[in-house]
């Protein structure tokens, strides 16, 4: 790994100002979800907020609760930040869902179990556990722009999960673990199933598409 020199620390600042640029010039708010005491709230921010700080979420943003059974698979176009406390909330707002930009923060010292949730067409991962380790938040890019990606993903995410030919699997136990994240992806997929014959457990999610899909999993 590089060591950060002045020139990219100028760099990044440059980069930062730019962005903070384009933030003010309108961009669009970005959807916070958290859950707290079995309730959860959808918020719109125009502002980021600092992980799992709920009382400045509700002040900041426009918030609405939503009832746990009500929650319905959604997709997301832009960019969406979850801050949960346990796996199975998460698994129900996230579990086949469409989402490109998206970021995890663990609020709680909980330990979860290894359990998957599938994502469909993420592009980039950006996951938080301040409350359990104090470590920095960790980022991944799992499939860039290629060119002919940007203009496959907006349709699929209209369409839904059964048209999705980006799915990652994303192993929850990740969150208890003091390493950093990692990713494996593998083109040209037939089927989930087929070619990972020992890995059973993905023989529960339903298959998308009969198409040749790309996999990740990330742990
Ligand atoms: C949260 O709100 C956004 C709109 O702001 C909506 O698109 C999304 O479906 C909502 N999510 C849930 C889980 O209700
Ligand atoms: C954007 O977020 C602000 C609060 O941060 C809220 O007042 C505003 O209604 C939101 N805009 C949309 C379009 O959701
Ligand atoms: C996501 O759904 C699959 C298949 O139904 C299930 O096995 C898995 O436990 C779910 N993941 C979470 C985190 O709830
Ligand atoms: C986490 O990693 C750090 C540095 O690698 C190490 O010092 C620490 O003991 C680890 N903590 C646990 C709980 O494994
Ligand atoms: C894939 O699905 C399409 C429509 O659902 C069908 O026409 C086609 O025969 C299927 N291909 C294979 C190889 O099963």
């Amino acid at each position: 790994m590089a060591l950060p020199c002045r020139r990219c620390l100028l760099l990044i600042g440059a980069l930062s100002i730019f962005s903070l640029d384009c933030v003010t010039e309108g961009q669009k708010n970005s959807t916070l979800i958290f859950i707290k005491q079995n309730t959860i709230r959808n918020c719109s921010c125009s502002a980021d907020i600092r992980d799992c700080d709920y009382s400045l979420a509700n002040l900041m943003c426009s918030c609405k609760t939503i009832l746990p059974f009500a929650v319905e698979r959604t997709s997301y176009s832009g960019h969406l930040t979850i801050w949960f406390t346990d796996s199975s909330v998460l698994g129900r707002l996230l579990n086949f869902t469409l989402v490109q930009d998206l970021k995890l923060s663990l609020c709680s010292s909980n330990t979860l179990p290894t359990t998957y949730l599938a994502i469909c067409g993420l592009k980039r991962l950006r996951i938080s556990t301040e409350a359990k380790n104090p470590f920095p938040e960790q980022s991944l890019l799992i499939h860039s722009t290629r060119d002919s990606d940007s203009q496959v993903l907006p349709t699929s995410l209209h369409t839904g999960w059964q048209t999705c030919t980006y799915v990652s699997f994303l192993d929850v136990a990740l969150f208890n673990r003091n390493s950093s994240l990692k990713s494996y992806s593998i083109e040209n997929i037939a089927s989930i199933a087929h070619d990972f014959p020992d890995f059973s457990y993905l023989k529960a999610f339903p298959v998308p598409n009969n198409k040749s899909y790309v996999v990740t999993f990330i742990y």
